[in-house]
């Protein structure tokens, strides 16, 4: 009898004791909210303050120096890996907060062959976290065979559909960024569905810049055999007027670097949300 109080008892000691244990664990979750709905707060001041004094949206080397800050912080402390996992988490979710304030639409990159939309779209990827879609690759993974296997194989004009249904596909989404193959504003549909969700954005380069970057690449069945600034610049001129007549904004791409591209794009952008606006008044 006495032998099963005191086992009982200590039975209730160690339940206490993990109660005790869960509240704490639960004080420092609470503290963990307050710090990130503080910290989102204080991201969407500094992008207000950026706005309001016309400074760069982008300063890439700020994230430099918050990336040394935390090695040095978190050299020598115990769980350092699973801190550093859980900052790259609350970075990258810091950048969705940016990026969904800057742009509640799609943004679709057009442009010819190699004008520099997937790189753009890469770039734009690490920088704003941002859901993006690759058309040539996911109509590639779609059909399980490469885009010069579906020309070779289906012909162009099936791969054209594809394009036009993967585009209809976004409709109801809003802050995708989309690389749109080099053609797909060639049918004014296609154009008609970029229109619904998003701003139109056409990248540009010279068709001798465009022919350093797709030399050494064989993933372009129309550029195959026709690797040449005169076959390059004439298609280049025949597509000109549809590109042009779909761009909201275009940027030119040669001789800089991809951040002086997302400079031009983000401000373009927000030059056209300010005109939207004071016309809405
Ligand atoms: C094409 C461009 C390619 C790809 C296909 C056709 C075009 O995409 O969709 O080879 O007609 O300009 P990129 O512009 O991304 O190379």
């Amino acid at each position: 009898m006495e032998n099963k109080t005191v086992s009982s008892r200590k039975h209730e000691d160690n339940a206490s004791r993990l109660t005790e244990l869960r509240d704490s664990l639960h004080q420092c979750d609470e503290i963990i909210i307050d710090a990130l709905l503080m910290r989102g707060k204080i991201i969407e001041d500094i992008m207000s303050f950026k706005e309001e004094h016309g400074m760069p949206v982008l300063q890439p080397e700020q994230e430099a120096r918050q990336n040394s800050w935390l090695s040095e912080r978190l050299s020598g402390k115990r769980f350092s890996e699973e801190i550093r996992d859980i900052f790259h988490c609350i970075r990258e979710n810091s950048k969705r907060i940016q990026a969904r304030r800057l742009f509640d639409y799609n943004i679709f990159l057009i442009g010819f062959m190699g004008a520099g939309k997937s790189t753009m779209t890469g770039y734009m990827q690490t920088l704003f976290a941002m859901k993006t879609i690759e058309m040539d690759e996911v109509i590639a993974s779609r059909e399980g065979m490469s885009i010069s296997d579906i020309f070779e194989v289906h012909g162009e004009a099936y791969f054209r559909s594809l394009e036009t249904a993967l585009l209809s596909e976004l409709k109801g989404e809003s802050n995708v960024l989309v690389s749109c193959g080099g053609g797909a504003p060639m049918r004014e549909e296609n154009v008609a569905e970029m229109k619904k969700s998003g701003r139109i954005v056409l990248l540009t380069a010279a068709p001798e810049t465009i022919l350093g970057r797709v030399k050494d690449e064989h993933s372009r069945p129309i550029l195959e055999n026709n690797k040449s600034v005169g076959f390059i610049s004439s298609l280049m001129e025949k597509r000109r007027p549809k590109y042009e007549a779909a761009a909201d904004l275009t940027v030119a791409t040669d001789g800089k670097t991809p951040l002086e591209i997302c400079n031009d794009i983000i401000d373009g952008l927000l030059k056209l949300d300010r005109i939207q606006e004071s016309s809405a008044r």
